[in-house]
């Protein structure tokens, strides 16, 4: 693994991404912020050497280096999630490139299913606390204590300060944000009304399919992480209708402005 991090971020440091500040990671919900951004070089993922592939087809899947409000950021267009067939250790590897390269927070956005009855779809919902679901670890190989403490602490995996600095933000700017609980599941099928009550009972507010092992990693790597979910479908286990993956993806637009607004009022910020 450290061979890999060491060619792959030489690889790209070479291409001229020189001291990022910033790493976020664009879900669902937040692809425009892409439009915003002074952008000063782009990688297509498939040509990056030891990256995944990108497969959904809906993320475009590259790296993009550049600076919005003042800082120099680097930016993935397009995660890679357990469902599409990776290994956790694929869908982390670019977090532990862009620590290499000289993040020092990383900023996450993920679209996911409001299991709290009182949020509603369209709204936002910064990340408090997450419980994985997806039955292992990216930290479970051979050799991950020479990146790291192998018993890396959660105790406070989100970041107080800058979840604070969103919460004035979106007060500033009139917006509904959140805070929860969000539990990552592997997917890439919705859950049954059984695990809906199941999630609630667990103490989920939110549930998706990404995001977590990423914070495991940046926890891993002693990153700074702040992270918001768009919440695209309310996840009533008494009323629940078929899946519209379209719908889903429309309430995720729906939130873009707002997501938009805290993110780049909080690089200003940081
Ligand atoms: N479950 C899992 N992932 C999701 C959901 C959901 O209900 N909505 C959006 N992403």
């Amino acid at each position: 693994m450290i061979k890999f991090i060491e060619e792959t971020a030489e690889y790209l440091f070479n291409k001229g991404f020189k001291k990022p500040e910033i790493g976020i990671i664009l879900g669902t919900g937040l692809g425009q912020l892409v439009d915003e951004i002074n952008i000063l070089k782009e990688v297509s993922y498939n040509h990056i050497p030891n990256f995944p592939t990108a497969t959904v087809e809906f993320h475009k899947g590259k790296l993009i280096y550049g600076e919005l409000e003042g800082k120099k950021i680097i930016v993935m267009q397009g995660r890679f999630h357990i469902y599409e067939g990776y290994t956790l250790q694929d869908v982390t590897f670019p977090v532990r490139i862009m620590q290499k390269l000289g993040i020092s927070t990383l900023l996450v956005s993920n679209a996911a299913g409001a299991i709290n009855l009182n949020y509603k779809k369209s709204e936002l919902m910064i990340i408090e606390d997450h419980i994985n679901l997806q039955g292992s670890s990216p930290l479970a190989f051979k050799g991950v204590e020479e990146l790291g403490e192998r018993f890396a602490d959660m105790s406070a995996p989100y970041d107080f300060d800058i979840n604070s600095k969103f919460k004035a933000i979106a007060k500033a700017n009139n917006i509904t944000l959140h805070e929860g609980v969000y539990a990552s599941v592997v997917g890439p099928q919705l859950e049954t009304r059984a695990e809906y009550r199941m999630l609630k009972i667990l103490g989920a507010d939110a549930v998706g399919m990404s995001t977590v092992p990423e914070i495991i990693v940046a926890n891993h790597l002693n990153l700074k992480v702040a992270a918001v979910s768009v919440l695209t479908d309310e996840c009533d286990p008494g009323n629940l209708k078929p899946v519209d993956i379209a719908d889903i993806i429309a309430n995720a637009e729906k939130a873009e402005p707002n997501m938009i607004v805290l993110f780049k009022e909080l690089i200003k910020n940081l």
